[in-house]
């Protein structure tokens, strides 16, 4: 399987707890195409995890790690990329983003969000008194900033990452062919 000619990458962006790193590797393994996490780059560059970069360095240095990532991955083989869910927060990466290929928002409604991101501990931004309330406040204010950046949404929420795969590789598909027709 491969992707319409005219798509280099496949970029996903959507929340924590979306699917992007499960969902990405099995398109990868699909259209025989390299896995790439921004998350996993910057953990490789720091040796270190999320939540350790978060204390040792500080949010604004993990941010702008992002922003460094992107721009190094504007020279890469094609690639499905995961990204992680606050990389839409700076504008410059909105703008990267978009130069990289089409770009997949993987939605899901904010109870399936809180079952996906309340099994595991290593989101640094969830550490609050009020996870629940934290995670409906981020929703809030990045969703507009999904919807800006995507070319292409899915509802993932009642899905397994096999039928969200299919899903996106079906719409891609339709909006490659429907971009080339405006463009000829
Ligand atoms: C973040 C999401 C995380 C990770 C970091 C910050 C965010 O990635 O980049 O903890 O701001 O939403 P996932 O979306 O893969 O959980």
């Amino acid at each position: 399987m491969h992707l319409p000619g005219s798509v280099r990458n496949l970029i996903l962006i959507g929340f924590m707890g979306s699917g992007k790193s499960s969902v990405g590797r099995e398109i990868a393994r699909r259209c025989e195409l390299r896995f790439l996490d921004t998350d996993s780059m910057i953990r490789q560059k720091y040796g270190k995890s999320i939540p350790e970069i978060f204390a040792a360095h500080g949010e604004p240095a993990f941010r702008d790690e992002e922003h460094q990532v992107l721009l190094r991955l504007r020279a890469a083989q094609p690639m499905v990329l995961a990204t992680g869910g606050g990389i839409v927060l700076q504008p410059r990466n909105r703008s990267v983003l978009r130069s990289l290929g089409a770009v997949v928002w993987l939605t899901a409604n904010e109870e399936v969000i809180w079952e996906r991101v309340s099994r595991n501990q290593n989101r640094p931004l969830l550490r609050t008194k009020d996870p629940r309330s934290t995670v409906r406040d981020l929703m809030e204010t990045r969703y507009p900033l999904y919807r800006e950046t995507a070319d292409i949404t899915v509802e993932t929420s009642r899905l397994t990452h096999q039928e969200v795969a299919n899903r996106i590789l079906l719409a891609i598909r339709n909006w490659a062919t429907s971009r080339d027709e405006d463009q000829n």
